[in-house]
């Protein structure tokens, strides 16, 4: 089992710092010289795609985090409504699909059975059924018209990180290709993206290269009896993640919220010494977000929160609001999830084993759970 965790403690450690290569192989072979995406695996024709006009994206836990983050994707490259339901709520919503309705299910395993369940739904309410999934020939793909793997590799860890990545990439791709498949400006841009996805591996590698003031940070808070986690746009569901880490593996009460609700609300919550993670958009981020989350630290730390706050290199503004900085190298607004997770995996990771807890095996949680 050394072996298989290439010397790593943990298999979560290891699959932490495998996180380049998750994504790396889930981008490659996707698109071609030009640039363009093709995707031959995915078994359903670009004239059913093309003709979409509203996706619904199903999935539990974490995995519904990542269709958390492809809503703002998929509706910002391809203009085209995006829904995301938990898995297990799909079907008692009557849902609204037809056969011009993309369902897409993103599950690790593909054996969730609530996952399952709303494909199958999906499939006789006659909509077309797309599988984002980490494992070949699992049921949800098999059950689905078609599927895009994520190529993370085995996951072995109950609380899901490579996988998680592996699918806000797929997320990604999904949406480049309907923005391609529009053509004109929507595929000008999408390609664009596409090139700077080409890029994220290394950056992501950049990050873990240096996480030691994260582990030292985590391991001073072992006592913390709760931590809150705020962000916006595609931050906000990396704040739920963040959050959901640290319960899962540290079970710390942990809460996340979207920066923007706080005054309605949770700062009732902040009192001297409450530490709150804060995911800060980058400076370009439009309609003047970065500073509202600036706004939003100084408010919070004027009522003695401790602020742990993720921030772009260079972007010297938090710095006078904020007890610690975690920095992530520059991307575009939409691709920071796939940066700004990092140092919330590693401090969950990190809290865990300072109390001393099994971070591989966490209490009362499956892998993988196949009963509804
Ligand atoms: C379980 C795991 C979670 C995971 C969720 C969905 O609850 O403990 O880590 O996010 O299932 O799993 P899936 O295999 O469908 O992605």
């Amino acid at each position: 089992a050394a072996a298989e965790k290439g010397g790593y403690a943990t298999y979560m450690e290891k699959e932490i710092f495998d996180q380049p290569q998750a994504v790396a192989d889930t981008l490659l072979g996707r698109s071609n010289a030009a640039g363009d995406l093709q995707l031959d695996d995915l078994r359903i024709s670009e004239e059913q795609l093309a003709a979409v006009d509203r996706v619904t994206i199903v999935a539990c836990g974490t995995a519904a985090y990542a269709g958390m983050v492809a809503k703002y994707a998929i509706e910002h490259w391809a203009r085209i409504p995006v829904e995301v339901s938990l898995a297990h709520e799909f079907r008692y919503c009557d849902p609204i699909a037809d056969e011009k309705t993309l369902v897409v299910s993103i599950s690790q395993s593909g054996e969730t059975m609530d996952t399952l369940m709303a494909v199958k739904h999906a499939h006789d309410l006659g909509a077309l059924t797309l599988s984002i999934c980490n494992t070949h020939g699992s049921t949800i793909p098999r059950e689905s018209d078609a599927v895009l793997y994520t190529h993370a590799g085995p996951e072995i860890a109950v609380a899901s990180t490579k996988a998680f990545l592996g699918q806000i990439t797929a997320c990604y791709i999904l949406g480049l290709y309907l923005a391609q498949l529009k053509g004109g400006s929507y595929a000008d841009d999408a390609k664009q993206v596409i090139a700077e996805l080409q890029d994220v591996p290394s950056k992501i590698a950049d990050v873990l290269s240096d996480v030691s003031r994260v582990r030292e940070v985590a391991r001073f808070m072992a006592d913390t009896r709760s931590v809150l986690f705020l962000g916006r746009h595609v931050g906000y569901p990396i704040a739920m993640e963040g959050a959901l880490k640290l319960k899962e593996l540290a079970y710390i009460h942990a809460e996340g919220f979207a920066a923007g609700e706080l005054k309605h609300g949770p700062i009732a919550l902040i009192e001297p010494g409450q530490p709150v993670f804060v995911i800060v958009p980058g400076p370009d981020t439009p309609h003047g977000l970065h500073g509202k989350v600036v706004s939003n630290i100084q408010e919070i730390r004027a009522r003695g929160a401790r602020t742990l706050v993720i921030a772009e290199e260079g972007d010297t503004s938090v710095d006078e609001f904020a007890d610690e900085v975690f920095r992530i190298p520059h991307t575009s607004p939409m691709l920071q999830p796939l940066l700004t997770v990092l140092p919330l995996q590693v401090f969950a990771l990190e809290l865990s084993t300072a109390k001393g807890l099994d971070v591989d095996q966490p209490r009362n949680l499956a892998k993988s759970v196949t009963v509804e």
